[in-house]
């Protein structure tokens, strides 16, 4: 059959960002402090030393409590988001935007999360913003926890560690619901959910240093299991609240490849790739994988359970899969094999492959191995809801930002998605991350750059914030108007 360069009728084009890298305003109207408002940024550390910016202790989490400014923390001030919202949908909507993913600052809702009543304030914020992205016919995409948990909740209770955050959490996924399911169809539970492993404090609001000796990992298989069953029963809620709703889990796909066909690499990576599929496993199968559970035991790791726990997951999965990619990585059993950094990971280097300013390695055709792979494990509709390619932009002579760079980057993604797609993968929608410059949740730089549009702002956040159309705004949005066509 001859296939058309169109993507299927009613793909859903569009951007994701996060509240806690976009909004600022991180203490106006009754917000409350979040993980994300004590990331601080650190102008010493590389930008391939991934690990550098990733770490937080104890000392400087109290240091952050105590500074009412927001001079080495990006996260409070973002892009403005929080005042500028109309401005921004606009230029998505100029773009042709089908759908925006966000997210909800649970510490705007509820300012320490023990709060019996949410703020209205911030409930209004979102109801606004809901509302508004309707009327811009911009279908909205939620997701529920994105590295913003209230601070309080992380240092009383070392995080999702302990299980009372599970009540908390519900308590604030039922006041979404209700308050905003009458605009919001497409939910996401956790981004990234896997990433506990990798940032415990952004993730879960777990602190290493609170954890027993030895205790460490343990503990974040808890707070894990604590996720997973908090996401089981918000869904079940969703599903009993709205109508026609779908609910995804959020999966960062790291793709893995043997180096050689040594097969120990080959052993190694998939190893790599089970552990990797893990997450999705328990949130679209209702159930640990056998060998997980065993691993954990083999590793004298207990994870402590509630009696139902088990029925709730079972019964509770999600209906659709989503997942950011923005990278591949190899593995191998030689100790030499040189290494560079990936999305808060290190991984082996692949020789086939080119890298971005931080080291992450450019793999389009590792998107389509990620559809297919993902596509026939679960069957499920699929959502890239997370792509995009972090550089450095300069203004050139004629005041203007011409990112070739970027154009070439979503290009050949986009290439791969549809051949996916010709081979039968479901895939329903894509949302690049991000559609504008925004903190970067690894680094806290702003010049980490992402966008379609540029923010006039700097690492130390000077400047006007002034919003600025790049060369790739008018590619994206002709892609759009051609639903894939005009690549
Ligand atoms: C994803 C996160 O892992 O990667 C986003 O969900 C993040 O929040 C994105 O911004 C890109 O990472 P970074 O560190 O470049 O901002």
């Amino acid at each position: 059959m001859k296939q058309t360069n169109q993507f299927p009728k009613g793909f859903l084009w569009g951007g994701a960002i996060a509240a806690n890298q976009v909004e600022g305003a991180w203490n106006a109207d009754g917000k409350g402090l979040s993980v994300a408002d004590v990331d601080t940024y650190k102008p010493k550390a590389s930008n391939k030393d991934y690990n550098a910016h990733v770490a937080t202790d104890l000392a400087t989490i109290q240091k952050a409590i105590e500074d009412p400014t927001d001079t080495w923390y990006p996260k409070r001030r973002g892009i403005d988001f929080y005042h500028r919202y109309k401005e921004d949908l606009a230029l998505f909507a100029e773009m042709g935007f089908k759908t925006l993913r966000v997210s909800i600052a649970w510490s705007r809702l509820f300012a320490t999360g023990e709060e019996l009543e949410p703020n209205q304030t911030g409930v209004e914020f979102y109801k606004n913003l809901f509302a508004e992205m309707k009327r811009l016919e911009i279908e909205p995409i939620v997701t529920l926890s994105h590295y913003e948990m209230p601070l309080a909740l992380s240092v009383k209770y070392n995080g999702w560690v302990d299980r009372q955050i599970i009540d908390y959490f519900v308590r604030f996924a039922n006041v979404c619901f209700d308050e905003f399911g009458q605009y919001v169809k497409y939910w996401l539970t956790f981004n990234e959910i896997d990433s506990i492993h990798r940032h415990p404090f952004k993730t879960a609001g777990v602190i290493e240093e609170k954890s027993a000796p030895g205790e460490e990992v343990q503990d974040v298989y808890q707070a894990l299991h604590h996720q997973f069953v908090a996401s089981a029963l918000v869904t079940k809620a969703a599903h009993e609240k709205i109508p026609n709703v779908m609910v995804g889990c959020m999966l960062t796909k790291l793709m893995t490849y043997p180096l050689t066909c040594d097969p120990q690499d080959v052993e190694l990576t998939l190893k790599k790739n089970l552990e990797n599929n893990f997450y999705a496993d328990v949130q679209v199968k209702g159930e640990y994988p056998k060998m997980i559970e065993r691993h954990l035991e083999n590793e004298g790791i207990h994870i402590a359970m509630e009696s139902d726990d088990r029925r709730i997951l079972k019964e509770n999965t999600v209906d659709f899969i989503t997942f950011s990619y923005y990278m591949s990585m190899a593995e191998s059993g030689n100790p030499q094999a040189e290494r560079t950094p990936g999305n808060t990971v290190l991984g082996v280097k692949n020789p086939h492959l080119p890298e971005t300013d931080w080291g992450w390695q450019i793999d389009p055709q590792g998107l389509k191995i990620s559809l297919i792979d993902l596509y026939d494990r679960y069957q499920l509709p699929l959502m890239i809801v997370e792509n995009g390619m972090g550089a450095i932009d300069t203004i050139s002579a004629d005041g203007k930002i011409h990112d070739d760079y970027r154009m070439d980057y979503f290009r050949a993604h986009f290439k791969q998605m549809k051949e996916a797609i010709d081979e039968g993968v479901d895939l329903i929608g894509y949302t690049s991350w991000a559609p504008i410059d925004l903190v970067s949740a690894g680094t806290s730089q702003m010049s980490k750059r992402y966008g379609f549009i540029y923010v006039d702002a700097d690492d130390e956040g000077n400047g006007s914030y002034d919003r600025m159309k790049k060369d790739s705004f008018g590619w994206y949005q002709n892609v759009i108007r051609t639903n894939g066509a005009a690549l």
